[in-house]
């Protein structure tokens, strides 16, 4: 070998370590964690903000395996083995990946929420492992359910105003009778049947609107969704009768539907949409609920026969704070969007031709369907 390649052989493994420790000084200068692992599940990379949000550092992962320290365990507390791993999936397959709503562990023993994307690494054309960069959604998430209750209190406000009104007319009906009874000092049979009907009314009215002002313990249940909407629409309806608007339900079948849900949150969202509803139509109108079950979800729309929304605006649903109301904070179909699409794995569109109504249409996983 002659001295100028000498120089070069070595420049270049200097050149070589330059590179190495600028890129690790790259990976490390990020916030979100990021690493690599080759076609084994080997960690071959692990930078800075990955040891922090986790604990683990690269020497953990000398006698154990990465899937079995931060990824062993899901958000219902089911053993995940590595085989049902979208990242191991991804490695195998050589895929790129976006995961909006798993967990991590930490290594105190902890999990917290994170987002995190697979990209294939590839070396001279060959598929040779996997990067994957994640994030801690733990305050984005702290925010959104800060929102939902800021959100949910308004509605409750509101919500109110209308109930009042609606309790005082069997009141009066009530003390109506109780009079009618005084001075005539005869008991009526009939009388007593349609107090205590009024009576009921008044009950189910407040224990609802109570039900849905507390704050609620958050955890997956099982409930009929036919249930959930039924009592949105007793709670919604004073505010209808108040404005002449026709709260019209229309299920497919009498049979339950079940889903897993928090339902204080699904019954935001129809509480949410219905007042959208209301609010557009004004008043003299007809909103439209139906239910229809397939095999793996359940379909819920509410339609309206209000004035629409024109294309333009139709692509701003759902963005913080858009409104085009006066008192409206416009943060109702931003909570009921992340209701549905991340906390309950639906979707949710929307469908409004202006002049002459809006359809806004639901679905949601039943329990028991398949992909569920
Ligand atoms: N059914 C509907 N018909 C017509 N326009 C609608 C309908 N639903 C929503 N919109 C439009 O979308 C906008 C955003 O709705 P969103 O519920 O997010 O906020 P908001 O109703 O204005 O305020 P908030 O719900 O926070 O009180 C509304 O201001 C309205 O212009
Ligand atoms: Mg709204």
């Amino acid at each position: 070998m002659n001295s100028s390649a000498n120089i070069s052989e070595s420049e270049l493994k200097n050149e070589v370590e330059k590179l190495h420790s600028l890129n690790q000084l790259i990976l490390d200068s990020v916030a979100e964690g990021i690493y690599g692992i080759d076609l084994e599940a080997n960690v071959i990379f692990w930078n800075k903000a990955a040891e922090e949000l986790t604990g683990f550092s690269m020497s953990d992962f000398q006698e154990n395996n990465l899937h079995n320290l931060i990824h062993h365990t899901n958000q219902q507390g089911e053993h995940v083995p590595l085989t049902d791993c979208p990242v191991y999936h991804a490695l195998i397959s050589g895929e790129s990946l976006f995961v909006e709503d798993d967990i991590f562990w930490k290594k105190d023993g902890t999990s917290f929420p994170v987002e995190y994307t697979i990209k294939p690494m590839q070396e001279q054309g060959k598929h040779v492992g996997t990067v994957i960069t994640f994030r801690d959604m733990s305050e984005k998430i702290k925010t959104e359910e800060m929102l939902a209750e800021w959100e949910k209190l308004l509605v409750v406000g509101q919500m109110s105003a209308g109930i009042a009104h609606e309790i005082r007319n069997p009141i009066t009906s009530l003390k109506g009778f109780v009079q009618l009874m005084k001075e005539s000092k005869q008991l009526n049979e009939e009388y007593f049947d349609i107090m205590d009907s009024e009576f009921n009314r008044i009950e189910t009215i407040i224990k609802e609107l109570l039900m849905f002002s507390k704050p609620q313990k958050t955890s997956f249940k099982q409930h009929d969704i036919k249930d959930l909407v039924s009592q949105v629409v007793l709670l919604m309806e004073p505010q209808a009768v108040m404005k002449n608007i026709r709260l019209v339900t229309n299920w497919q079948s009498c049979e339950s539907v079940y889903i897993s849900c928090l339902d204080h949150q699904i019954k935001q969202v129809f509480i949410n949409l219905i007042k959208n509803a209301m609010e557009a139509i004004e008043s003299d109108g007809e909103i439209v609920l139906t239910i229809t079950t397939g095999q793996k979800e359940v379909t819920i729309t509410v339609k309206d026969d209000g004035p629409g929304i024109s294309p333009d605006h139709v692509e701003k649903l759902g963005q913080p704070f858009y409104s085009t109301k006066e008192s409206g904070t416009g943060l109702g179909m931003m909570v009921t969007t992340n209701i549905i699409k991340n906390n309950h794995r639906g979707s949710l569109e929307v469908e409004s031709e202006v002049g002459k109504g809006t359809v806004f249409e639901v679905r949601l996983p039943l329990v028991g369907g398949k992909g569920s």
